[in-house]
């Protein structure tokens, strides 16, 4: 170890012969050079060396004292690069990317799997249905109501008869919200429908954000959403006036293949397949396939399958099968799951996206990795 550190200090001699130059040292440094000199002695070598063999150690200090100063000024520039005549550009608001958006999606997946103590396992039908009544206020004729807004927070819209239930849904939401400030409600509602959609095994949703929250006064009169107890003529009216095709209403009801009807919310009782948490074009299967009668009870009318009475379709989804300008998109997409969910996906899409002032255009829209991929 000492004769380490002798040659240590010669080569220090040797190649920075201005360290050593300390005579002239003010009076302040003598004490710690003298210091650190007799702590040099008596911790690395032995008395018996001369101040010739070690060396005079105050280029040391000269040599720490650089290095933190240039240390000092490295991490000051990294700070304050300006006050080195770097030109640096104003930090703006906090502009959220893909990345960003894609860590809200994996949040709320992660939350879908987490919490499966809900209804039939799963939160994710309960979110779609909140995105798509969000969504399903919008009037073409006077461009209000759509997904922008979230204006089912307030209570004229959240206590519309249609938006019964949907509370455990807007609560599921609270945690993500608080964890991703920066995200509006209302492309947290829709962003979460399209999860739901995804981590249920559905086709992918593409999206774009650009939805604000509005203030009370913008809650849409109550009769906007389909009533389940109608026909046809209901149908139509309701989703012509949102812009949309026999064909597009028949995807967009496919929808029903998920989730459950609620006594204490709609009134309806049960659910629609026997894979409540899984997209599929079962819902048309068995709309053709089976028998369906009156269920025989006090609750609203419905439909119940014949063979296992566990099963049960709304007067709306019995008109889908009646109606001869819907049921040959029933039986093409019962016989085609890939062609139910393109048009599934592409129907949603434009129903998630109506009443928005988007600034990116269509083709600038994302689609985010699902748990599957
Ligand atoms: C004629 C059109 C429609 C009518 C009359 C209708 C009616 C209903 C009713 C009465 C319920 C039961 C609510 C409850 O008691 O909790 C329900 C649930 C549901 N609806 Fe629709 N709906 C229609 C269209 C749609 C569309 C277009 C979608 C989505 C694209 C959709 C998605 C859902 C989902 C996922 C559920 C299950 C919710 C849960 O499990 O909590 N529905 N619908």
């Amino acid at each position: 170890m000492a004769s380490a550190t002798r040659s240590f200090m010669r080569t220090l001699r040797t190649t920075a012969p201005t360290f050593r130059t300390t005579r002239t040292r003010s009076a302040r440094l003598a004490v710690p050079q003298q210091t650190f000199r007799q702590q040099f002695r008596r911790g690395y070598a032995s008395g018996k060396q001369t101040e010739e063999e070690v060396g005079n150690p105050t280029g040391l200090l000269w040599g720490a004292l650089g290095l933190v100063t240039i240390a000092g000024g490295y991490g000051l520039y990294l700070k304050k690069p300006e006050l080195f005549g770097k030109e640096v550009k104003p930090k703006g608001p906090f502009v959220p990317k893909f990345e960003d958006y894609q860590k809200v999606y994996d949040a709320v997946a992660k939350a879908l799997e987490e919490k499966d103590d809900y209804d039939d396992g799963s939160y994710g039908p309960v979110l779609l249905r909140l995105a798509w009544h969000a969504s399903g206020t919008y009037d073409k004729e006077t461009g209000t109501g759509g997904s922008n807004g979230a204006t089912m927070r307030f209570a004229p819209e959240g206590d519309h008869g249609a938006n019964a239930g949907l509370k455990a849904a807007r609560d599921f939401l609270e945690s993500i919200k608080e964890q991703f400030p920066w995200i509006s409600y209302s492309d947290l509602w829709i962003l979460s429908g399209i999860c739901a959609i995804q981590e249920m095994q559905g086709p992918k949703i593409p999206f774009r954000p650009g939805r604000s929250d509005r203030d009370v006064s913008f809650c849409t009169p109550d009769g906007r959403l389909p009533d389940a107890s109608k026909d046809q003529k209901h149908i139509r009216a309701i989703f012509g006036r949102m812009g949309f095709s026999d064909r597009e209403m028949v995807a967009l009801s496919g929808a029903h293949a998920l989730g459950r009807c609620h006594t204490d919310r709609s009134g309806y009782d049960g659910p629609w397949t026997f894979s409540p948490t899984t997209l599929t074009n079962d819902y048309y299967k068995l709309l053709l396939e089976e028998k369906w009668s009156w269920k025989k009870w006090n609750g609203p009318k419905q439909f119940e399958d014949v063979k296992t009475k566990s099963l049960m379709m709304l007067p709306t989804d019995m008109a889908l099968i009646k109606d001869k300008g819907f049921r040959p998109h029933v039986e093409r997409y019962a016989k085609d799951n890939d062609v139910f969910f393109k048009d599934f996906a592409e129907a949603v899409t434009t129903l998630f996206e109506l009443g928005v002032p988007f600034t990116t255009s269509e083709d600038q829209r994302w689609t985010f990795k699902s748990s599957f991929d």
